[in-house]
């Protein structure tokens, strides 16, 4: 299994990046190369520095790091929406190479703290200390440009941006985005050229992505004013999670390259208690995202609920509740799994086990609970998510997906960060 997995990852190196897939993502895509960079740590760290730093060498000068870096030898075409679509490179502040305007939960810094515990060396400190300015800026893009709920957490603008694109989560902000599913006849979806159409999201869910980011696109991708005038505008329970466990890598970072941890401290503490107090439900005992159009919380229950326990300073009540529900019936944690962990509540009545984000099991979202349970002294529930990770593979291969009842390989096989977290779990 080691060597297909690696194997999988050099077929998918591509000079001084991973694409997640050869067919489906012939591009550079931010939180990939997050989980990608820590499986590379443990083969050839030297491609854990490249792939991180070639995405921040795409940072755009306000700090965001852009979900997709367009490689420019790739066949136009190859897949949508491209360079043209964005049109990153007509924005002041962009660098030279093309872009989305979009970003992706910030796993960047705790990943590189991964990488480099996983493979320390004077290299991989030098390594740490260019990236810490550039990991910086992008929390601080987070933190203030993004805060449009004025609370101390940031809004996603559009669900890409959630790196969970067709969660039953975005069900309800994402209905009232006006959009028709035939607007994509302008339009050619490369991505069911490659996988089934049945295993990605439908074109009405296309026509709304295309409908935000146009909306997003003709502001200049500006930030200022985006509670007037965006459709899209959500505090997500995993992307903010994942913010606050960014600052407490940040303190760890800045203690091995000679900055000062405090600030990063302060800022994870504040980020907790905001991702507590404004996205848990203490009625359901979970957490939801909340949609900032209506001030709601949504509906839906999916594994996002789950996503808080990766904050080590999560307080004990959430905790226990995280723990309720995910080893409730609806996503079967157990010491001994009998099946994969969902995506999405799978007692719910729109559960789907084929379809991307609707019910299928992912392999960064197992690694995340895991590090979770790790993180509050859960070693017997992590253990026992540990061996459905390797589970899958072992059945499956390196697929992108795998279907939540039978374990079955759904999307694109030959993918990147399966591979890498492959490997990560496999060497613990
Ligand atoms: N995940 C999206 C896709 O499927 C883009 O980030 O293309």
């Amino acid at each position: 299994m080691w060597q297909a997995a690696r194997a999988t990852l050099d077929a998918n190196w591509e000079h001084d990046h991973t694409v997640p897939s050869r067919t489906l993502y012939p591009h550079q895509w931010s939180w990939d190369s997050a989980f990608i960079a820590i499986g590379w740590a443990h083969v050839r760290p030297e491609r854990a520095w490249s792939e991180l730093s070639s995405l921040f060498d795409a940072q755009w000068r306000d700090g965001r790091v852009p979900h997709i870096v367009f490689n420019p030898a790739a066949p136009g075409g190859a897949y949508f929406p491209g360079p043209v679509f964005w049109a990153s490179t007509e924005v002041e502040g962009t660098p030279p190479v093309a872009t989305s305007g979009l970003v992706q939960p910030p796993v960047h810094a705790l990943a590189a703290w991964h990488a480099y515990e996983r493979a320390p060396s004077p290299q991989a400190r030098d390594a740490l200390r260019r990236l810490y300015p550039r990991l910086v800026a992008q929390q601080r893009y987070l933190r203030v440009h993004r805060d449009v709920g004025g609370a101390g957490l940031a809004a996603v603008v559009h669900p890409w941006e959630s790196g969970l694109d067709n969660s039953p989560a975005w069900d309800d902000p994402l209905a009232a985005v006006p959009a028709e599913a035939s607007i994509m006849r302008a339009y050619r979806r490369a991505d069911i050229v490659h996988a089934a159409a049945a295993h990605r999201p439908t074109d009405l869910d296309y026509a709304r992505y295309v409908a935000v980011v146009t909306a997003y696109r003709a502001a200049g991708y500006r930030d200022e004013g985006l509670a007037d005038r965006h459709p899209f505008l959500v505090e997500c329970p995993l992307f903010n999670a994942a913010m606050g466990v960014a600052e407490h890598a940040l303190a760890r970072i800045a203690a091995e390259v000679d900055a000062d941890p405090g600030p990063h401290r302060e800022h994870a503490a504040r980020i907790t208690a905001a991702v507590v107090d404004r996205l848990y439900d203490p009625v359901a005992g979970t957490f939801r995202p909340r949609d900032l159009r209506t001030g709601r919380l949504t509906p839906a229950r999916t594994v996002l609920g789950l996503a808080p326990l990766i904050l080590p300073d999560l307080p004990p009540r959430q905790v226990e509740a995280v723990l309720v529900e995910a080893t409730s019936a609806r996503f079967g944690l157990a010491e001994r799994m009998d099946r994969p962990l969902p995506s999405h509540d799978r007692t719910s009545a729109d559960f789907e086990p084929l379809r991307y984000w609707r019910g299928p099991s992912w392999m960064n979202v197992d690694w995340l609970v895991r590090r979770g349970l790790l993180a509050h002294g859960q070693d017997r529930l992590a253990a026992g998510l540990r061996a459905s990770m390797i589970g899958l593979a072992e059945t499956a291969g390196c697929h992108e997906y795998f279907h939540p009842e039978t374990g079955a390989g759904l999307g694109s096989a030959g993918f990147g960060w399966t591979a890498a977290l492959l490997l990560d779990v496999l060497a613990d």
